[in-house]
């Protein structure tokens, strides 16, 4: 046997396809069969940004998930996608083919257009002889239309090391009309080798990030790879469509507009971000609109659902200032009250302001990342009040235009995450002293923290010095929404564990707020 003929045999069918296409001529987009060394739709697929008329449809084709380029040949790929009304694809309403390019990680993002608004559809992809799990999607209400109630689940703080995603599998038995992701959908950090609770205590280790720190595309793409094949989020993935935000683990820890918190120049930071970006896009069921650029993304957005609820999904990264007094939890600086400082940027504070005063639907959410309520974070005997520099705590000013822009609404809730713990309660003017005039839920985490506890150490007085909070829980979970005309009703689902599988869920409280009254009560 010679040398030619044994580095020949060496060659897999991959190799052999792509040099067969070449020594032909053959077109350069692979009309896959049998292409892959695994099965390719190993991420599952996604639905997002639902309207009346239809939906994104997302996959990402990776047979070796972890590999590089997820063990894909660096050509484009055709994929075949079908949407029907019904989950066994009798009736077929919508089909066609996409190109799943090297250049996007071999993603998949279809707008399907010209369905029926307000109602359920299923769709797939194919590619060769392989065939995807199906999925299920609404498209929402026609915008203005009479709608009764719309119940739909918020989640984010999805860090794999801290547990499993049984809540997600709950989430999916929930069966929403749709999900709100205010991010952290990754975390960017390497291994945790000793894993702390937020009481100080080692803490039990369940998973382990693949790869270090996330710096360049390689990095971010693989760590959303290996999420991605959580079989719970894949459920919730495929059990309703997702309006996704990013908050600030997509990139980095507190990032904000082109800063991160190592202070390293802005302009190799925006290499990093732009990295990031990418993933995030090649990974969520956003639309075009989306798609990154030089500029950054355009991830806020609206979705005016019937009569009942606009929904202002917002952005609080991009945009925004420097953190005050060198972020972290700090006592007052003259940062706080700045005001010139942003959290939203002006161009978004003027659409957000615009859209309030059109009175489009009964309520409004303005469904976005880091807490609103002026939250004084003491848990001990501390002489002055200590806020979250990272969250609206540390803007003053911009916190205060919001809730003058909501006042005399009596219709607005703020949807959160980022705290890794729930809480509910009333936005008042003035630092938290003045007029009530919207209600904040904040939703605890997917996952990060840990197990968590009923109540987190400290809580009585964190109760006790911020008198508008209704309600805390430290447990895992996700909040789902039940709207009326007359009235929002949050449920805060949890589990007891997320460090061993199929914990239950349970509704650890009920909110209610009655419609044109700033006030929640809890039950
Ligand atoms: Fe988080």
């Amino acid at each position: 046997m010679t040398d030619t003929t044994g580095s020949r045999l060496l060659l897999n069918r991959r190799t052999m396809i792509g040099a067969a296409a070449a020594l032909v001529g053959a077109p350069a987009i692979l009309r896959a069969q049998q292409l892959f060394a695994g099965y390719p739709f190993r991420l599952g697929i996604a639905a997002g940004d639902p309207a009346a008329d239809g939906f994104v449809i997302w996959t990402r084709l990776a047979p070796d998930p972890l590999a590089e380029h997820g063990g894909m040949p660096m050509q484009p790929v055709e994929v075949e996608w079908q949407v029907a009304t019904d989950p066994r694809f009798v009736t077929l309403v919508a089909g066609g083919k996409a190109l799943a390019r090297p250049e996007l990680a071999h993603s998949v993002h279809v707008e399907v257009e010209g369905l029926l608004p307000d109602r359920p559809y299923w769709y797939r992809f194919s590619v060769g002889s392989e065939r995807s799990t199906v999925g299920c999607a609404r498209t929402l209400p026609l915008a203005g239309a009479s709608l009764d109630r719309l119940r739909f689940a918020v989640a984010g703080c999805q860090n794999y090391e801290d547990g499993l995603y049984t809540a997600y599998r709950h989430l999916a038995a929930d069966d929403p009309a749709f999900v709100f992701h205010y991010g952290d959908y990754i975390y960017e950090s390497r291994s945790a080798p000793m894993p702390v609770g937020y009481d100080g205590k080692p803490r039990r280790f369940v998973r382990e990030h693949v790869g270090q720190k996330l710096f360049d595309l390689a990095d971010y793409r693989r760590r959303y790879a290996q999420y991605k094949t959580d079989p719970d989020l894949q459920a919730a993935h495929a059990a309703a469509a997702w309006f996704v935000t990013f908050d600030d683990h997509e990139v980095e820890n507190n990032w904000v507009g082109e800063i991160d918190q190592e202070n390293d120049p802005p302009e190799v930071f925006a290499l990093r971000r732009a990295a990031a970006f990418q993933a995030y896009y090649e990974h969520m069921p956003l639309r075009r609109s989306a798609f990154p650029g030089p500029a950054g993304m355009q991830i806020y957005r609206r979705a005016t659902i019937g009569n009942l609820l606009d929904l202002h999904l917002l952005d609080t990264r991009q945009f925004r200032t420097n953190q005050p007094c060198d972020d972290g939890f700090k006592t007052r600086c003259k940062g706080w009250a700045d005001p010139a400082a942003q959290v939203m940027g002006r161009a978004q504070e003027a659409w957000l302001a615009t859209a309030l005063k059109q009175k489009k639907c009964h309520w409004n959410a303005l469904a976005q990342q880091v807490m609103m309520m002026p939250l004084d974070r003491r848990t001990g005997d501390e002489p002055a009040p200590i806020r979250n520099m990272d969250s609206w705590g540390g803007y003053d000013a911009p916190r205060e235009r919001v809730l003058k822009m909501v006042e005399g609404l009596g219709n607005v809730v703020v949807l959160t995450g980022d705290e890794h713990q729930n809480y509910a309660g009333v936005l008042r003017t003035e630092g938290g002293q003045g007029d009530a005039v919207a209600v904040e839920f904040v939703g605890t985490s997917i996952t990060s923290g840990g197990d968590g506890a009923d109540r987190r150490v400290g809580e009585e007085r964190i109760r006790a010095r911020n008198p508008f909070l209704a309600w805390t829980n430290d447990r895992r979970g996700y909040l789902l929404c039940d709207v009326t005309a007359d009235q929002w009703k949050t449920e805060f689902r949890t589990v007891d564990t997320v460090t061993r599988p199929d914990a239950p869920v349970k509704t650890a409280g009920t909110a209610i707020v009655e419609h044109g009254n700033a006030t929640v009560t809890m039950s």
